[in-house]
């Protein structure tokens, strides 16, 4: 039986949030079995878009390997690796990007939210940042790509760019799919939940970070804002209930009709919020152990995302030959 070949990434820049962890990082974990094969890169290329410093972006990026390893990714069976260490995602950047429409690109809204944000420095890495993703996907000939609902239009980019190469070239990709968790795939601000959460709010109390203490976490969700309604219900237009709920399914694997059955008929938010954050806590808190286990031994670190590198190397460079003998450049 031919494996199901699944990729995705993340930016190391800053510690992942409970969004990261429930739109993307849970699945990664979930999805390794026996019938898939997984890839899973620190996507260090795509941080340059925002300035960074070198050093700080070195050691970040080592950080994000080992709490990957913590979330429950086995580099033994998955390689792990850091993007910049596989020097086909550079190559096959540029042949993507000549059969990519600025068109296409211009449609991307989180250029339109990352260059409001970052309006001092709207360089052209921003712009063509989708390229580089849909290159990552495409080099490993990825089935599934798991991503929170945000990277949705960008795997569907990649999907596009892959069919248009196709057409012009023969079949040299396969045409992945995104996968996105039903409940969790938009894990939203505490403060404000009609906002996606996100690690570079400006606001520590709108995100639960992996890597916040359990009392943090506790006082965070007891913050969480709500609504006026006083009931305990997943309804159309209460984010922040909705949300709350949402995020207890998620991390429990409850459906939400279960998760709203199991509070008493009357029971309060003050309830609510204590029992989504008990149970955040129960899920989180064996990562945070083990990080701080794998993170202290830097030597098997550096070589285990050497050998995912390598892994890695072997299967992209396939897709480098068969792709630079089809354009004219091998
Ligand atoms: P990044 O680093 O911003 O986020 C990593 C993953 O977390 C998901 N995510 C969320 N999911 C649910 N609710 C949220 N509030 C939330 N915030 C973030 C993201 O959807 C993502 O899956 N471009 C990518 C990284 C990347 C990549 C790739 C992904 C690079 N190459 C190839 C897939 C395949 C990014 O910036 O994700």
């Amino acid at each position: 039986m031919e494996k199901k070949i699944i990729l995705s990434g993340i930016q190391p820049s800053g510690v992942p949030t409970l969004g990261n962890y429930i739109g993307a990082l849970r699945n990664w974990k979930l999805l390794q079995s026996d019938d898939k094969f997984c890839y899973y890169c620190v996507a260090n290329m795509h941080a340059l878009t925002v300035r960074q410093d070198a050093q700080e972006l070195r050691s970040r990026s080592m950080g994000m390997a080992a709490l990957l390893i913590a979330c429950g990714i086995d580099p033994k069976v998955s390689p792990l690796f850091i993007q910049s260490d596989v020097v086909q995602h550079a190559q096959l950047n540029w042949v993507l990007a000549c059969n990519t429409y600025m068109g296409e690109l211009n449609r991307m809204t989180q250029f339109k939210d990352k260059s409001a944000k970052h309006a001092d420095n709207i360089n052209a890495g921003l712009f063509t940042y989708p390229v580089l993703m849909a290159g990552d996907i495409l080099l490993y000939q990825a089935d599934l790509v798991p991503v929170g609902h945000d990277q949705k239009q960008h795997v569907e980019l990649a999907r596009n760019i892959a069919i248009r190469f196709n057409n012009a070239y023969g079949e040299i990709f396969k045409v992945p799919e995104p996968y996105i968790p039903k409940l969790g795939g938009r894990v939203m601000s505490l403060t404000d939940p009609e906002k996606k959460m996100s690690k570079s709010d400006a606001n520590p109390n709108s995100y639960i970070s992996i890597l916040d203490d359990p009392a943090v976490i506790t006082k965070k969700f007891k913050r969480a804002v709500t609504d006026s309604e006083g009931r305990i219900a997943y309804e159309e237009g209460r984010h922040g209930v909705n949300n709350l709920l949402s995020i207890y399914c998620a991390v429990t694997g409850m459906t939400m009709e279960d998760a709203v059955a199991s509070f008493p008929e009357g029971s309060g938010y003050g309830l609510l919020k204590k029992t989504v954050a008990d149970a955040v806590i129960a899920e989180i808190e064996p990562v945070q152990n083990e990080y701080k286990r794998i993170l202290a031994d830097r030597g098997e670190l550096e070589a285990i995302v050497k050998r995912g590198a390598e892994q890695a190397s072997e299967v992209a460079e396939k897709t480098i030959d068969l792709v630079y003998k089809k354009v004219g450049l091998r």
